[in-house]
Parts: C-alpha cells; sequence; structure tokens
C-alpha cells in the first residue's frame, strides 16, 4: 500500500484545493477516501478563511466510482450498518461553495460526487456515467436522483439502464456540467471562479447556496420560503449595510463576513 495521502490538500488564499489521489485504482472512492474527503471538507468548513473549495482528481480520471474492490463481498447489512455510502450525504451537506474540477472520469460515485457539488466544471477529457447496472447494482449515493434532475428524465433513465458514458459537451449541452475547458487550464478556470465567489460576501453565499439547493431538494413552495427567510435574513449582517453602501457611494465592497 502506497504512503502517499489519500487526499492531497494545498490552500491558495480563500480556495482549498483537495485533489483525489489514488490515481492507480482511477481514484475509485474507497471507504478511507471517502472519510478523508469528508474531514477535509468540514475542516475548510468550519474554517473562516477558506471561501470555496475545489475538488479534483490525480492521473485520468476525477473518481471511477465507489471502489468496487471494497463492496464485492459486503451483505446489505454490512453495507447498512458501515454507513460506507450513507456518509457520503456529509459531502453535499457542506456550506460552503464546492467546485467539481472533472478531470476524467466520473463514473458511478464519481459522477454522483460531481452532481454533489455546486458547480461542475470539465475538461474536454471527462466522461460521465453511472454503469453501476454493468455490475449488478444501481447507483447509490444519489445518481438517479441528481441526474434526473440535471439532464431530465429520459436522458438519465437512458444512462442508468444502459451504463453508457456520456462526453464533456454532451454533458455541458444537456446542463450537467457548467462548461468544458481544455485540460490544461480546467484548474485555472476552476481557481477562476473559485476567486469570484470567494469576493462575496460569505454570509450572502452561504445563504444563496441553501436556497438554490432548495430548488433541487424541496417543493417550490418550500424553497420559495427558505429563499424569502435568508433573504430577510441578510439585513441583519453588516455586509448588506456595507455591500449596499459601497454601491451608492460608488467603491468596491469590503466585505467582513459579519
Ligand atoms: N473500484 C475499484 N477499482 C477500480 C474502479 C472502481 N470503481 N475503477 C477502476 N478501478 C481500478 C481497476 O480495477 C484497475 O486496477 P488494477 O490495475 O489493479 O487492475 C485500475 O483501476 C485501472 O482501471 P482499468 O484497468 O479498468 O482502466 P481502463 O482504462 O481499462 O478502464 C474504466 C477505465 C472504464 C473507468 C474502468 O476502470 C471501469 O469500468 N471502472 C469501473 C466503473 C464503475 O463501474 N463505477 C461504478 C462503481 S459502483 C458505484 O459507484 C456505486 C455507487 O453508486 C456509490
Amino acid at each position: 500500500m502506497s504512503n502517499e495521502p489519500l487526499v492531497i490538500s494545498s490552500v491558495e488564499g480563500p480556495i482549498a484545493i483537495l485533489t483525489l489521489n489514488r490515481p492507480q485504482a482511477l481514484n475509485a472512492l474507497s471507504p478511507a477516501l471517502i472519510d478523508n474527503l469528508i474531514r477535509h471538507l468540514e475542516m475548510y468548513d468550519a474554517d473562516d478563511l477558506i471561501r470555496a473549495i475545489i475538488i479534483t482528481g490525480a492521473g485520468r480520471a476525477f473518481a471511477a466510482g465507489a471502489d468496487i474492490k471494497a463492496m464485492a463481498n459486503a451483505t446489505p447489512i454490512e453495507m447498512l450498518t458501515s454507513g460506507m455510502i450513507a456518509r457520503w450525504a456529509r459531502i453535499a451537506a457542506i456550506r460552503k461553495p464546492v467546485i467539481a474540477a472533472v478531470n476524467g472520469y466520473a463514473l458511478g460515485g464519481g459522477c454522483e460526487l460531481a452532481m454533489m457539488c455546486d458547480i461542475i466544471l470539465a475538461s474536454e477529457t471527462a466522461q460521465f456515467g453511472q454503469p453501476e447496472i454493468n455490475i449488478g447494482i444501481i447507483p447509490g449515493a444519489g445518481g438517479t436522483q441528481r441526474l434526473t434532475r440535471a439532464l431530465g428524465p429520459y436522458r438519465a433513465m437512458e444512462m442508468v439502464l444502459t451504463g453508457a458514458t456520456i462526453s464533456a459537451h454532451e454533458a455541458a449541452a444537456h446542463g450537467l456540467v457548467n462548461r468544458v475547458c481544455p485540460p490544461e487550464t480546467l484548474l485555472d478556470e476552476a481557481r477562476r471562479v473559485a476567486q469570484t465567489i470567494a469576493a462575496k460576501s460569505p454570509l450572502a453565499v452561504q445563504l444563496a447556496k441553501e436556497a438554490v439547493r432548495a430548488a433541487a431538494e424541496t417543493t417550490v413552495r418550500e424553497g420559495l420560503a427558505i429563499e424569502l427567510r435568508n433573504f430577510y435574513l441578510l439585513f441583519a449582517s453588516e455586509d448588506q449595510k456595507e455591500g449596499m453602501r459601497a454601491f451608492i457611494e460608488k467603491r468596491a465592497p469590503n466585505f467582513s463576513g459579519r
């Protein structure tokens, strides 16, 4: 077993970059790798100096799925009690913006991980798919739900039932991906988007993320209530006063995060 960290973490000013690092296994998401990823995400979520997080993969994959070798002999009770897949929900629960920089294969759990992020940028070499059907299972970390919301029921159904992958350009054309970049500029584009978000009020960013997420996860009525509550709440922040004052005084705002 290699001594390399399963997740390489680096901080560039207000941005944390997490690189999934099992390239020899196409970054298959073993329980240890997922635990490591969750630990880093939750640490940066709690760190006031970090305003946006990027997840990418080392080598030719973003992630080729949950680790099939770690699950092959599992019983349903072991899958349930270990929380092996259920704990991925903690990734989707991160409050700060998370950008997926998808550099290669995003298959199965890898595609599901990308869809737990808030913005998906893809390299021209990326491929997306839910190939679980090929190994006698179905997606278990949100694929049937998030892919259907991203692509619509017919395209999602075809992908989930046939296991076929789609290219980065197809994914972008159908709304699964924000945009496609040449491989060599993918991370810089992710940094650029992260920097843009990092310059905003972090309170407004957090409450905006919560409200947009609600559109996919609740009814319109509930989502509208969450949006209005968060809108009102921001009027309690110094950043709202500063942002509006700066606009009126024709200068750049200086957000404090309070
Ligand atoms: N789990 C464990 N190991 C994996 C893996 C995975 N999901 N994907 C790739 N690997 C390993 C391979 O076993 C291989 O290891 P060895 O060198 O020790 O044999 C190594 O990564 C390189 O893979 P390949 O030799 O297969 O590379 P390739 O270029 O020929 O093929 C691929 C690439 C098409 C992505 C192929 O690796 C593949 O089909 N991988 C599995 C994809 C998949 O089925 N993902 C879904 C997993 S289940 C899931 O994710 C459930 C869920 O919803 C949470």
